[in-house]
């Protein structure tokens, strides 16, 4: 604890120096949610590093984040503390994959969630995130819709929809651990919890749950439901926020291996490292950033 408060003292000191702005994902450790000057959805920090006046932003997340604000700021220089931090679920499509697909299916619109690299946004019509994608699906008409890369999402968008999607096998490593097992049997350990889970989770487990919604979300419906008690089916970094908004509240991970390792890559000595050397920084081609934030603003303009 010591060694936190001494981290984020020095953190403090050179964030005021650079005049930068800290954002934080939900899922980050809870030492390194408390230093952010902000902490959101995907969709909340895509839109905090668009409106920022902070010429420097230090972005606790994985890289498909960093990479939005980038492509959103081009001005501004974008931080990733840990160069490593990535997203496996971005990593199942590549452009030249979508290229290939788009090639075979003419005419196809393509809706691409966040997560997702730079290149692959830039060869879609329009992003969403989990927040978002009923809302991004429904302002497109006609049948031929490719949503990528999350298969779970898109099929939890559709079906609310009634619409029929193309989808491509893409699914995130982490909300795929949990079974309907861990499901029942947090269930039989707490029966008067209500199951809420995010949209990354398979199928089946949404169909189960009591509520399906972002991080964001998630954080609401608990806060206000009449409920006390809650079973969480998404990544456990958002318990932090969660016993924050509502400290009475009762909280149950719905399985222990709902960790994404990517998003605990993120320390306070590595925001502390990074706004000191003022890396390493997030860049993307100027030609792919420019296709890849009309996307982007597609989504954002909605
Ligand atoms: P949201 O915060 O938008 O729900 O995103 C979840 C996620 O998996 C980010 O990696
Ligand atoms: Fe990617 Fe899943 Fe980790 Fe989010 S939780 S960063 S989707 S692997």
């Amino acid at each position: 604890q010591d060694l936190f408060e001494t981290l984020a003292a020095e953190i403090e000191v050179l964030k005021k120096e650079r005049k930068a702005v800290i954002l934080a994902h939900y899922y980050q450790r809870p030492e390194v949610q408390d230093i952010a000057d902000f902490v959101g959805d995907s969709l909340q920090l895509s839109q905090q590093a668009a409106n920022t006046d902070a010429e420097i932003i230090v972005f606790c997340g994985v890289h498909f984040m960093a990479e939005s604000a980038a492509i959103l700021s081009p001005n501004k220089v974008v931080i990733l503390p840990d160069q490593k931090a990535g997203c496996p679920m971005a990593d199942m499509v590549d452009a030249e994959g979508l290229r290939a697909y788009k090639k075979r299916v003419p005419e196809v619109q393509v809706v691409c969630y966040v997560n997702s690299s730079a290149e692959v946004k830039a060869e879609s019509d329009i992003c969403c995130t989990s927040s978002n994608a009923v809302k991004v699906v429904q302002s497109l008409q006609g049948d031929n819709v490719l949503f990528i890369p999350d298969e779970n999402l898109g099929r939890y968008a559709a079906k609310i929809l009634g619409r029929s999607l193309q989808f491509w096998p893409g699914y995130c490593k982490t909300h795929d651990r949990l079974s309907k097992e861990d499901i029942q049997q947090a269930k039989n350990e707490h029966p008067s919890a209500k199951v809420i889970v995010h949209p990354e989770c398979r199928e089946d487990i949404c169909e189960a749950a009591d509520y399906v919604g972002s991080t964001a979300g998630l954080i609401k419906y608990a806060q206000n439901s009449e409920n006390q008690e809650f079973i969480v089916g998404t990544e456990s970094g958002i318990l932090h926020r969660l016993h924050q908004v509502c400290p009475e509240k009762k909280f149950y991970l719905a399985s222990e291996r709902l960790v994404c390792p990517n998003m605990k890559l993120t320390s306070l000595e590595k925001v502390r490292d990074a706004l000191k050397n003022l890396s390493p920084r997030v860049t993307v081609k100027e030609e792919i950033r420019v296709k890849a934030k009309a996307a982007l603003e597609r989504m954002l303009a909605l």
